[in-house]
């Protein structure tokens, strides 16, 4: 199982995946893995996230697929039994760390606070997901962390592009960014992988 810091160094930018029909999966995770991208998140808000996940984590040994939006117990071992490597949650409680552990599932916790930051830290975090990120302070917000906290890296996802994930990826405790932008849920529906691939390789070359 990779660690929390494998999977950050492993791009630059980690797409999040809404999906709504399990058929899709393994064609997208090829579409994003053509485009240079490694590592996917896909979120469990859909009723075929989990299929995906274990369609995904069966059949594209060169993808890492972390399980997403993971907010109980219950999805952390859901996820775990599916296939994932690793899960993403959009805050943290001690319950979804608690799941995460039994479930031997490594956690990208969510934080949005200072106050949260420095709880994970003591905790035994040093990487967050930093969400909603454009809504919750913007790249300011954690160029304002380096120095209280030099440790602590940071995946910000939540409202970002192609055209602001640079001014996030150039602060020095953000390895990488999360984001729906490369691969749409509409995009994804409508069977669109080259618009996808095409994302991924504009993604991958930030
Ligand atoms: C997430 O769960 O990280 C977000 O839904 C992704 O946000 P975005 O859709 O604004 O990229």
């Amino acid at each position: 199982m990779p660690s929390i810091q494998d999977i950050l160094d492993l791009g630059r930018v980690m797409p999040v995946i809404v999906i709504d029909d399990s058929s899709k999966a393994v064609g997208l995770a090829n579409a994003l893995l053509e485009g240079g991208i490694r590592t996917i998140e896909i979120t469990l808000r859909t009723n075929a996230a989990l299929d995906a996940i274990r369609a995904v984590a069966n059949e594209c040994p060169d993808i890492t697929i972390g399980a997403g939006t993971v907010t109980s117990p219950a999805l952390a071992a859901a996820a775990a039994a599916a296939g994932a490597s690793f899960a993403v949650s959009p805050g943290t409680t001690e319950n979804v760390i608690k799941g995460c552990e039994d479930a031997a599932l490594p956690l990208l916790p969510g934080a949005a606070t200072v106050s949260e930051i420095l709880s994970l830290q003591e905790a035994g975090f040093n990487a967050v997901k930093f969400f909603p990120a454009s809504a919750a302070g913007g790249p300011n917000f954690i160029k304002s962390l380096i120095s209280p906290m030099p440790s602590i890296r940071v995946c910000p996802t939540g409202g970002i592009t192609l055209a602001s994930a640079p001014d996030w990826l150039a602060l020095a405790n953000v390895p990488c960014v999360g984001g729906s932008w490369i691969a749409p849920q509409a995009a994804i529906s409508a069977g669109d992988f080259d618009t996808i691939t095409g994302n991924a390789r504009a993604a991958a070359a930030l």
